[in-house]
């Protein structure tokens, strides 16, 4: 049987000062589906606010909800534990002390290589995500887009299967975001064994790299106690529109951008607190 990573009914909030509650998850569940040896790269796309954030953690396992599990299943089912997922935070934290080389070795040698093959994993890294002429500057001497390249590369230094990234499109500008477009759709396409997730409100970034949309948010006139949930999936791949050239030119993508951005996006209740 295919491995799934499943979120099952999690449900999350958070003690504010004054004693209330804000409730940002309410029984989220997503099941994302093993498709071997095809591109995968499924986006949870929702307003900022909308917890996106929240359940990241919860999936990683740095956070724990207060009720629902976050679990493999192979027929035999185990919870995610931290360490399991790959993931590249939004401000892409690295070591701050240790040049882009030192960056990539360091994680390589924690998954077990030698120091020879870490040192060779980490220039072939370089090499694939054009960070070779860096190599021996410090995170500190590095654009933003840089820095995330070197994040997104510590990431594929270990074996692991499923690797998230939490807004690879923020504070980027326009030429930026093209090239983190290009570079998501390259590397889905070429490491087709592991599963990619990203957590994003960039509408239109999202279905230029995904072959799965899961939209995150509650509607407008649920109870304010409410916490957001996944409210309306759209399979790209199914649609045939996954992974082409230039698929911001077809029809169906303005109509897909537009009904998330004029009908659900303005419809989702950004968390106030
Ligand atoms: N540790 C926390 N304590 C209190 N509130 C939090 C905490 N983490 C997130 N929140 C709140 O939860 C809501 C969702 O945040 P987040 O998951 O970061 O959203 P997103 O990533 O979609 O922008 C926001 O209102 C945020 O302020
Ligand atoms: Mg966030």
């Amino acid at each position: 049987m295919e491995e799934l990573l499943k979120i099952e009914n999690v449900s999350k909030s958070f003690s504010l000062k004054g004693g209330k509650t804000l409730q940002v998850l309410a029984d989220v569940n997503l099941t994302i589906e093993n498709t071997p040896d095809r591109p995968q790269m499924m986006s949870v796309l929702g307003p900022t606010g909308s917890g996106k954030t929240t359940l990241l953690r919860i999936l990683t396992g740095l956070d724990k909800p207060d009720s629902g599990t976050v679990s493999f299943n192979n027929g035999e089912v185990r919870k995610v534990c931290i360490g399991d997922i790959g993931v590249a935070l939004q401000e892409s934290p690295l070591f701050d002390d240790r040049t882009v080389l030192q960056n990539l070795i360091k994680p390589a040698k924690q998954g077990g290589l030698s120091s020879e093959q870490a040192q060779d994993k980490a220039l072939k890294l370089m090499e694939e995500f054009d960070l070779l002429e860096f190599s021996n500057l410090y995170p500190s001497q590095l654009s933003r887009q840089q820095r995330q390249r070197v994040a997104i590369a510590q990431q594929l230094t270990q074996n692991r299967r499923y690797i998230i990234l939490d807004e690879p499109f923020f504070g980027l500008d326009p030429n930026h975001i093209s090239y983190t477009i290009n570079l998501l759709k390259t590397l889905v396409n070429k490491y087709t064994k592991n599963t990619f997730i990203t957590f994003t409100h960039d509408i239109s970034s999202a279905l230029m790299v995904s072959d799965k949309i899961c939209l995150l948010g509650k509607p407008n006139n649920s109870d304010e106690k409410n916490g957001a949930y996944i409210v309306k999936e759209y399979d790209l791949f199914e649609e045939g529109l996954a992974y082409r050239n230039r698929i911001e030119d077809l029809p169906r993508f303005q109509t897909i951008r537009k009904e998330i951005k004029n009908v659900y996006f303005p419809s989702l209740v950004i968390a106030k607190n």
